[in-house]
């Protein structure tokens, strides 16, 4: 028998290409299993799928259907401290919050109890896909990834690597940091799952040597991985980059082999002309992470100059460094401090919601170089979806008229929360 055809019918918004926001007003997407099968209007419903296998579910008008939301960067060991510490620059911020929170995850039952509760909560949110750092803990890594298999999310997951410039009770020596990443992704691979993959993740130049970066660059070609880090942050961390390494901080990554296509930087606030040409150059995206640059004081990101550099950008809620693992949270900062710059500089053209709106999505995707599998609503793409709600019961704002869908998905973008998350699909699994 045929699988069963599910039927979304009603206000669709997706970006098709780039900074482009596709409304399909009385739209339809049409999913079997996993697959997006069809999209379209409502119109040419009439004579497709007719058959008895059809479950139809129907928008109401204050309803919008959209793509998953897509976190590019976020800490899932550092959920606990969402909210403290915030104030203090990045160094200091690590060596007094970060670490010792980071410390207990060797502790099995308290990192399930950590990690149900991001991934939960992050999906709550309308996160069907995370890039997530875990610890320098292989099992309590692994613990994370089942937490992301079991509730339905899809993820990269990395082990960190963390072998200097770390406290005593949590570094590991070179040797130990390569030997357990090798175990990491040979256990990732034992699960076998489509949805959750393992990512290479050096925690950032000045956490591991130059020999450790090598090693890993190395790895993440040999496995065909992804790899994730952080870039030009913080003006402090940029001048140990300088002192440790004797060259500028992308290029320390580059002669690791480690800028790939399948690479994804976190914050590159401080990335000059020609490093944002030397991403373009190698495909490396990056993973703007607005709201934590301004809670740990980083600076602010020119991620218009980043994006016009043709680097490829998706929006990171970096908790704990950002103080919310809400993507739409995440939109707001990137369109709040982009409108900083433009006070400055009367040409500038600042994020508005629709591109805010299109590195949640398709730009994130790109940016995890997973824009062939989700990101927008395409055929053949796996169906990752939310019905958003912009008049749910207690909600956030009174809905008192009615909005055309662009008007919804504005209102979502500036005042949206959980509550306005009334269903996410992953992979076309209903997981709230
Ligand atoms: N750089 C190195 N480690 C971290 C971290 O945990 N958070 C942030 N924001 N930056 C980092
Ligand atoms: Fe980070």
């Amino acid at each position: 028998m045929e699988s069963i055809v599910d039927l979304f019918i009603g206000n669709i918004i997706h970006c098709d290409q780039p900074f482009t926001v596709t409304v399909i007003q009385k739209g339809f997407v049409a999913v079997q299993r996993n697959k997006i099968i069809a999209v379209g209007h409502s119109s040419e419903l009439q004579n497709r799928f007719t058959s008895e296998n059809v479950r139809k579910t129907l928008l109401s008008d204050s309803q919008i259907l959209i793509p998953g939301l897509i976190d590019t960067h976020i800490h899932a060991c550092q959920y606990p401290n969402i909210g403290v510490g915030m104030n203090k620059p990045l160094l200091q911020w690590l060596k007094d919050h970060t670490y010792p929170l980071e410390k207990k995850f060797k502790d099995a039952q308290f990192s399930k109890r950590c990690y149900d509760a991001v991934v939960k909560k992050t999906l709550s949110y309308g996160t069907t896909t995370a890039a997530y750092f875990g610890s320098i803990y292989t099992d309590s890594t692994l613990i994370l990834a089942d937490s992301a298999i079991r509730l339905g999310q899809r993820a990269l997951v990395g082990k960190v690597n963390l072998t200097k410039n770390g406290p005593a009770d949590y570094i590991e020596t070179s040797e130990e940091s390569l030997r357990e990443t090798r175990r990491f992704i040979n256990e990732m691979s034992k699960k076998n799952s489509e949805l959750v993959k393992p990512i290479i993740t050096p925690r950032f130049a000045v956490s591991v040597t130059k020999e450790d970066l090598k090693a890993l660059g190395e790895m993440a070609k040999e496995f065909n991985l992804p790899i994730q880090t952080h870039l030009c942050e913080n003006l402090d961390e940029i001048e140990l980059v300088k002192l440790e390494f004797h060259k500028d901080y992308p290029l320390v990554y580059d002669e690791a082999a480690l800028l790939t296509d399948k690479t994804i930087l976190a914050h590159c606030v401080y990335v000059k002309d020609v490093d944002v040409k030397l991403l373009r150059d190698r495909g490396s995206a990056v993973a703007h992470c607005p709201n934590s640059n301004l809670n740990i004081r980083s600076g602010i990101c020119d991620v218009k100059a980043i994006i016009n550099g043709g680097v490829k950008v998706g929006l990171g809620t970096d908790v704990a460094g950002g103080c919310s693992c809400s993507v739409i949270n995440a939109m707001r900062y990137a369109i709040t401090s982009s409108a900083v710059l433009s006070f400055t500089n009367k040409n500038y053209e600042p994020v508005n919601y629709c591109d805010a709106f299109y590195l949640a999505t398709l730009g994130g995707a790109k940016a995890l170089a997973l824009s062939d599998k989700i990101g927008s609503f395409h055929v053949d793409k796996d169906f990752d979806a939310l019905i958003v709600d912009m008049d749910p019961n207690e909600g956030p704002a009174d809905y008192l008229q009615e909005c055309a869908p662009l008007e919804l998905l504005q209102k979502f973008v500036y005042v949206g929360d959980d509550r306005n998350v009334i269903s996410v699909y992953v992979a076309g699994k209903k997981v709230k």
